[in-house]
């Protein structure tokens, strides 16, 4: 408890003098940015904001990059959400504000001149490195773009550069702080200049402290969901295989889902939009593309996209934690939730629900794909310092220092102990199909739910087994004025329903305020 509050007066002093300098340095520039441009100020700018800007002439996707690199320069030495700004961006912008002036409106995706951060374990074949934050992976060279990333630049969206992440999507060590990596080191909240959470940490401090638009991040196990809840910004983990995996540096294809993190519903489901459907480099996005709506998602961005939904309330999530001023939240937003026509199911049990959380089945058969997925990767590089998970262990032993070796290395080491899938993986996976099919799917079923709704990401677990997307919403402020959000999870290929009910929520609460980091 002592340490809890050394902690926080130590960050609350960088805190106040980070705020001073900025007062000091920002507040002429961002008038200046407003007289010349009519586009007031990149804070909070939304997509279909920026669009707008777009039509009327009022913004060029170059001015847009020009502030963003603004704004990373400012900002980023301290939260350190960005691990390389893209030397090509403001080239591309050049292209994309040529592009507009020469097709219709309307022929273009609303993601075209919009500047996005992606995950450092997502593949570019630029001048951008893809290292997962750790230097063992600098300098080499990937054979392609990730999936996601051909689809992005099909979409007109300027890759902006990599943001930061706990090193390996925290699969080297689970005494590695969370938000940190080797290159770039410890990343934070802009909220609470602490822990920004994991492992897609810098996608979401760099939308939330608005150095980017939009962003993306991965998820295994709560890796988009825990760092949009802390902070406060909307993430979206997808179906798994919605997405293509191909060129991201993987833990496991069972798990493994690429989805947004942006500031606002909307943003996300535009970003989902551009990036579903079929890649052919992961073959798991063919019969995964049944799912996907005619016209896409951004349909279910209704107002009153909460009536008549219904929603499942498990009390053990709730009763996870003593943070008793974000409870009292959660309980006024589930009332909301009641108000905006939703209907509300309460008390509804996981059978299974203490087994999922203490067995280990997750972690074994976790440990055995990482080393089967990472090998695979490291193989398919054009150019690379590494080539086996074995190549990983015995660099950091070799560059301790650098690599933090003090971080500890415990998962690479236990995965490389591993043999393919023998007959414990073989067990774990029964039982987490077995753990699947008895909790959630049959709590889901059995009372017809659309979601179930839980406070901060607690849930990902449920969902990470099960493949099972997940949406996570601004909620407000608990104790320490942490930001967390709500989460809104459902069975596979659910994501309309999912987005009816977040944005529903989203629009009747407006909770997220940006940190009070800039004027
Ligand atoms: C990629 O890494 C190399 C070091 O190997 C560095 O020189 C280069 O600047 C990095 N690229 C970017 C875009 O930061
Ligand atoms: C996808 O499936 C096809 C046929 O089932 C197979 O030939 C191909 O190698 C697979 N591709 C990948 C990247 O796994
Ligand atoms: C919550 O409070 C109870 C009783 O006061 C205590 O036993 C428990 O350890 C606390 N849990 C957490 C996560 O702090």
């Amino acid at each position: 408890m002592t340490s809890m509050a050394t902690k926080y007066s130590l960050s609350f002093t960088v805190f106040l003098s980070l705020l001073l300098i900025l007062l000091a340095t920002t507040s002429s520039g961002a008038q200046a940015i407003k007289a010349a441009h009519g586009f007031s100020s990149i804070e909070e700018a939304t997509v279909h904001d920026i669009q707008r800007a777009f039509k009327q002439n009022q913004l060029t996707s170059r001015k847009l990059v020009e502030l963003y690199l603004k704004q990373i320069s400012r900002l980023n030495p301290v939260l350190k959400g960005v691990l390389e700004v893209n030397p090509d961006a403001l080239y591309q912008a050049d292209k994309a504000d040529h592009e507009r002036k020469f097709k219709a409106h309307g022929s273009l995706s609303p993601l075209h001149g919009i500047p996005i951060l992606l995950k450092d374990n997502i593949a570019t074949k630029d001048k951008l490195n893809t290292t997962a934050g750790s230097y063992a992976l600098l300098g080499s060279v990937v054979p392609r773009d990730a999936g996601v990333v051909t689809k992005l630049r099909k979409a007109g969206a300027i890759i902006l550069g990599k943001a930061t992440l706990s090193e390996w999507s925290h699969y080297r060590s689970n005494a590695a702080p969370s938000g940190w990596n080797a290159r770039k080191g410890q990343g934070k909240s802009p909220y609470t200049m602490g822990d920004p959470c994991g492992s897609s940490s810098g996608s979401a401090i760099s939308v939330a402290a608005n150095m980017a638009a939009v962003s993306l991040g991965t998820e295994t196990d709560g890796s988009i969901l825990c760092p949009s809840s802390n902070n406060l910004v909307v993430g979206i983990k997808p179906t798994v295989g919605l997405t293509s995996r191909a060129g991201v540096i993987p833990i496991s294809p069972r798990q493994d889902s690429v989805g947004p993190i942006c500031r606002t519903v909307a943003d996300a489901v535009y970003v989902l939009d551009a990036i579903v459907g079929i890649d052919h480099y992961d073959n798991a996005t063919i019969e995964t593309s049944r799912y996907i709506p005619k016209g896409g998602y951004a349909q279910f961005l209704k107002t009153n996209g909460l009536r008549a939904k219904r929603v499942g309330i498990v009390r053990d999530f709730y009763n996870i934690g003593n943070d008793t001023i974000a409870a009292q939240i959660v309980e006024q937003h589930l009332k909301t939730l009641r108000k905006q026509g939703a209907i509300l199911v309460d008390n509804l049990e996981i059978t299974n629900f203490g087994e999922i959380y203490t067995s280990s089945n997750e972690d074994i058969a976790l440990a055995a794909e990482f080393k089967r997925y990472i090998n695979a990767y490291l193989k398919e590089l054009v150019v690379s310092p590494v080539r086996s998970l074995a190549d990983l262990i015995a660099f950091n032993k070799k560059n301790s220092k650098l690599e933090r070796l003090d971080y500890g290395q415990d998962l690479f080491i236990k995965a490389e102990a591993t043999n393919g899938i023998g007959n414990a993986e073989k067990a774990a996976l029964v039982n987490l199909a077995k753990q699947t099919r008895e909790g959630f799917v049959k709590l889901m079923t059995k009372n017809k739910l659309d979601a179930i709704v839980t406070p901060g990401n607690i849930v990902s677990r449920v969902l990470a087994i099960g493949g099972f997307p997940g949406v996570i919403v601004p909620a407000g402020y608990g104790s320490d004025r942490k930001p967390f959000g709500l989460c809104f999870g459902g069975l596979k290929g659910s994501e309309p329903k999912l987005i009816e009910i977040a944005y529903g929520f989203e629009q009747a609460t407006k909770i997220r305020k940006p940190p009070k980091l800039t004027t």
